[in-house]
């Protein structure tokens, strides 16, 4: 029996993005479209203008998606689409497009869970006939989420634990903020830091200590802004720092939170049992944390899989790889599905 090929569309957030991927791996396209530009003045991202930028973007993103995969809409099984969690005008657009699309062309719909996506998409990289890495532990970081799940498999995931305020993505791009690097500040603070010495300042590792597999980063932000403008203070000018000193600030702040992810991820197989970790979200791109994860595995013998960096932030491979299990499942969606701001009802 041939594999399904399934559109898989994805606007929860910041990129617009479609995909066409058959038996949930095989990627025949994967088109993302960002908005850095537009949200780059703002230093963070204007739910209004995202949605916008959907609307002026997702149709022909959907259609190179098809294109480039030498696809035509008979060709497509399913239609996927992202419903939850993310920000409601830009969920919005994205699901009523595949309801279009599904209704139109007579295809099922499936919804599907942003994070869980994040959480199996490292197995989009795998041959299609190498063996499902399930069970596993999942550490999903990104720009709004860090989680840790059991993943049985990718329809029966289990949260562990989450941050209980900042997202580890959030972090990176307010130190950006705090250092005047620019936005997105993940990838800034990631290149910057390649200079920096990540010893030169001992910032907080906070929730290592305790058993619950909760995160928490608020704590490190601050004390960049303390170790930078001094204690107290939450502003001021960066001329007495050097590119030097940033280049520390920017190592010694990473590697904290790589410690914290790392060192959570690690009790998470302790206490779960599972000798298998995925990693997927715009951070796991983070080339300190991919290294610190896979030294850290290596030496406990425990099997990493990282998603490849083309599927770490944001895109509807992952959205079509998930539909795929979902479809095999028959938990397909109908005109009523809502987009959802939450992850959970
Ligand atoms: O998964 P994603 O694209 O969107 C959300 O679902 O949030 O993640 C975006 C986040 C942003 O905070 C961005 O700064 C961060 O991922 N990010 C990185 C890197 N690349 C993207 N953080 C650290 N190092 C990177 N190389
Ligand atoms: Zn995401």
């Amino acid at each position: 029996m041939t594999e399904p090929t399934i559109l898989g569309i994805e606007t929860s957030c910041d990129e617009t993005a479609a995909a066409v991927v058959t038996g949930g791996r095989q990627v025949l396209s994967n088109v993302v479209a960002t908005q850095f530009d537009v949200h780059a003045k703002y230093g963070g991202i204007v739910p209004e203008l995202a949605s916008r930028a959907h609307i002026e973007n997702l149709d022909g993103v959907i259609q190179e998606a098809m294109a480039s995969a030498g696809v035509g809409r008979n060709d497509l099984d399913a239609i996927a689409v992202t419903n939850r969690p993310g920000l409601m005008g830009c969920l919005l657009i994205g699901v009523m497009s595949a309801k279009t699309l599904a209704l139109t062309w007579g295809k099922p719909l499936l919804g599907v869970n942003h994070i869980h996506a994040h959480a199996a998409s490292a197995a989009i990289a795998l041959p299609a006939d190498a063996p499902q890495p399930w069970p596993a532990v999942a550490l999903v970081v990104s720009g709004g989420h860090t989680s840790l799940f059991l993943v049985r498999d990718p329809l029966s995931i289990e949260l562990l634990g989450r941050t209980i305020d900042d997202a580890a993505g959030e972090a990176f791009d307010k130190v950006a903020s705090i250092l005047n690097l620019g936005f997105p500040g993940g990838p800034i603070v990631d290149r910057v830091a390649r200079a920096g010495n990540p010893s030169a300042y001992d910032f907080p590792r906070s929730m290592l200590d305790r058993e619950a597999l909760d995160f928490s980063f608020s704590g490190i932000k601050t004390a960049v802004l303390y170790r930078v403008h001094g204690p107290g203070k939450k502003n001021g000018s960066l001329d007495h720092l050097s590119e030097q000193d940033i280049a520390d600030v920017a190592a010694s702040f990473q590697a904290a939170v790589v410690d914290v992810l790392v060192g959570k991820t690690l009790q998470a197989v302790e206490q779960t049992g599972v000798k298998t970790v995925v990693v997927g979200g715009g951070v796991a791109a983070n080339h300190a944390l991919r290294e610190g994860l896979s030294a850290a595995c290596n030496q406990r013998g425990i099997t990493l899989h990282l998603t490849p960096m083309k599927y770490c932030g944001d895109n509807g491979a992952m959205v079509a790889a998930m539909g795929y299990y979902l479809l095999k499942a028959v938990r397909t969606a109908d005109l009523t599905l809502e987009p959802k701001a939450t992850a959970r009802e």
